[in-house]
């Protein structure tokens, strides 16, 4: 009597950079490569769809498209052809609370270099109005620009296909580190301690228990007391 395949009862097939991987429906890629030993295949950060180290390239069954998606995020399906993305990464460039358009500037002489071609607009999986941001940027609205990267997964698709490596995601989370940098020291300023630096002290220089109680503790309060 001939067996019963349970394998091609249950599972699905999935081809991931070209290998064959068995996988149950419903699952993630990220959770489907876990499941089957090859977790090493396609990076994972949060898995949680934020910080887009998990990037892919997918093509579904029958379809000559190409889609970009986080491999955390999409669900495997049948016959579908996934290899990794990963955009190469660039050294990381400190923020600066003294945001203006010469510290950005002087941080990203890149900023400048931007022709409008929109592409980085197109690619981006998250809708980000990239290249208006890159405009706004460039004009000082960093409020602004910093409201677009909101929704930013870090996959590096709008740097990859600047042709002017204007690097806008790099940028983006400048801005967005340099404001936050800029708020948080304000209220740090106005803390219990004299100065900025005493305070940053305050917060890193205490045991683990202790540093998380205080951090807290200025979430709530914007103020560390000793
Ligand atoms: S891809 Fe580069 S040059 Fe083109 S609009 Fe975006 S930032 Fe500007
Ligand atoms: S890195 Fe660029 S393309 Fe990717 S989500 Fe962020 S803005 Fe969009
Ligand atoms: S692992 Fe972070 S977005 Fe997928």
């Amino acid at each position: 009597m001939a067996g019963i395949n349970v394998m091609s009862q249950e599972h699905i097939e999935v081809i991931v950079s070209g290998k064959a991987l068995k996988a149950r429906p419903g699952l993630t890629l990220t959770h489907a490569l876990w499941e089957a030993g090859r977790a090493g295949e396609v990076q994972t950060g949060c898995d949680g769809g934020v910080c887009g180290a998990c990037t892919v390239s997918i093509q579904l069954k029958g379809d000559s498209k190409t889609l970009i998606d986080l491999a955390c995020q999409r669900q495997v399906e049948d016959g579908m052809t996934v290899f990794p993305y990963p955009a190469p990464t660039i050294p990381a460039v400190a923020p600066n609370r003294e945001i203006s358009p010469e510290s950005i500037r002087a941080a990203f002489p890149t900023l400048d270099r931007c022709t409008k071609c929109g592409a980085c607009s197109m690619v981006c999986p998250m809708d980000i109005p990239v290249m208006d941001s890159v405009t706004r940027m460039r004009s000082g609205a960093f409020e602004e620009a910093a409201e677009d990267f909101t929704s930013c997964i870090h996959c590096g698709q709008c740097r990859v296909v600047c042709e002017d490596r204007v690097k806008p995601h790099n940028m983006g989370m400048w801005v967005r580190r340099s404001l936050g940098m800029a708020q948080n020291w304000e209220r740090l300023a106005g803390s219990a301690v004299n100065s900025p630096d005493e305070s940053w002290d305050l917060l890193l220089d205490c045991d683990e228990e202790t540093r998380l109680a205080r951090c807290r503790e200025f979430r709530k309060t914007g103020r560390v007391e000793s």
